[in-house]
């Protein structure tokens, strides 16, 4: 009985501890494109088991910023580090270990629309992740697929699928090589109000279930609503206000306001 005491005490201080790392740490990043200076100042503290959603208007940098994060993109100045190490400095190797750390769910989904709903799923476990057991790659597709109630189309087509399945279906296959972190770019534009809801509360799910650390670009408020512990306003390449979406939508800024102007 004590020694059940004691442990879960070890266990609180140890998520203590796990609630305060920053996985991601983003200071005074700048990114230009030829003449035009997209990235002024991104400051950004992602926590382990947090979700960010961040608001801004279009052509602002958002997806700039999830791309420098993945180490597609390289800035010009400030620091971007991820669970320490800087992503600038990283070789090949590294940046292939980053990339199974942090899932990256695209807009489109981007599903192999050659290949059926179980072979996309099994090509980052045989490709990424070289698994080679069968009975272990089955097991861990038909997991991911159920985890987000899809298990019955393991063997459609993606042209089989609606839009909101394919999200689904993408989702799975970004959660099947067990991200550490998951970056969202715009994961319900263009599905329908209910669907969109259902993915979003799948985002709330997956962070529950997962522990994953998670940034949300998206233009969608009820998604902000549904699934930000906190949220980040980008405006002409720097952050000009974050905090809850309660707190937000008290904001008299013009900017952020706009943002909540059909929210009751
Ligand atoms: N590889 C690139 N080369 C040149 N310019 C780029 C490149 N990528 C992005 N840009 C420019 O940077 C700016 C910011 O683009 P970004 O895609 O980050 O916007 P965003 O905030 O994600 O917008 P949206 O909400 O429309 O997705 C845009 O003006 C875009 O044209
Ligand atoms: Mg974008």
């Amino acid at each position: 009985m004590e020694m059940e005491i004691v442990r879960t005490n070890n266990d609180q201080s140890e998520t203590a501890k796990n609630k305060n790392e920053v996985v991601i740490s983003i200071k005074g990043l700048k990114k230009s494109f030829g003449e035009k200076d997209v990235l002024k100042d991104i400051n950004l503290e992602l926590k382990r088991g947090e979700n960010i959603v961040v608001l801004g208007r279009s052509g602002t940098g958002k997806s700039v910023t999830i791309q420098c994060i993945v180490g597609l993109l390289k800035q010009d100045a400030g620091s971007l580090t991820v669970f320490g190490d800087e992503v600038a400095d990283m070789d090949d190797k590294q940046l292939k270990e980053l990339r199974i750390k942090i899932g990256f769910l695209f807009q489109s989904g981007a599903l192999y629309d050659s290949m059926t709903v179980r072979e996309n799923l099994e090509f980052p476990l045989t490709r990424v992740l070289k698994l080679t057991d069968q009975a272990e790659i089955d097991k861990r597709v038909e997991e991911a697929l159920d985890g987000v109630g899809l298990l019955e189309a393991i063997d459609k087509m993606p042209s089989d699928l609606s839009g909101g399945m394919r999200k689904r279906a993408g989702l799975a296959r970004t959660i099947i090589v067990n991200p550490e972190i998951i970056l969202y770019d715009e994961p319900t534009t263009g599905l329908d109000p209910i669907t969109s809801r259902e993915i979003s509360d799948l985002i709330l799910s997956i962070q529950k279930k997962y522990k994953t650390s998670s940034i949300i670009i998206t233009h969608d408020m009820e998604c902000a609503r549904i699934a930000a512990d906190r949220m980040m306003i980008m405006d002409n390449g720097e952050f000009i206000a974050e905090g809850t979406f309660e707190s937000l939508h008290k904001s008299n800024n013009k900017i952020v306001a706009s943002f909540f102007k059909d929210i009751l």
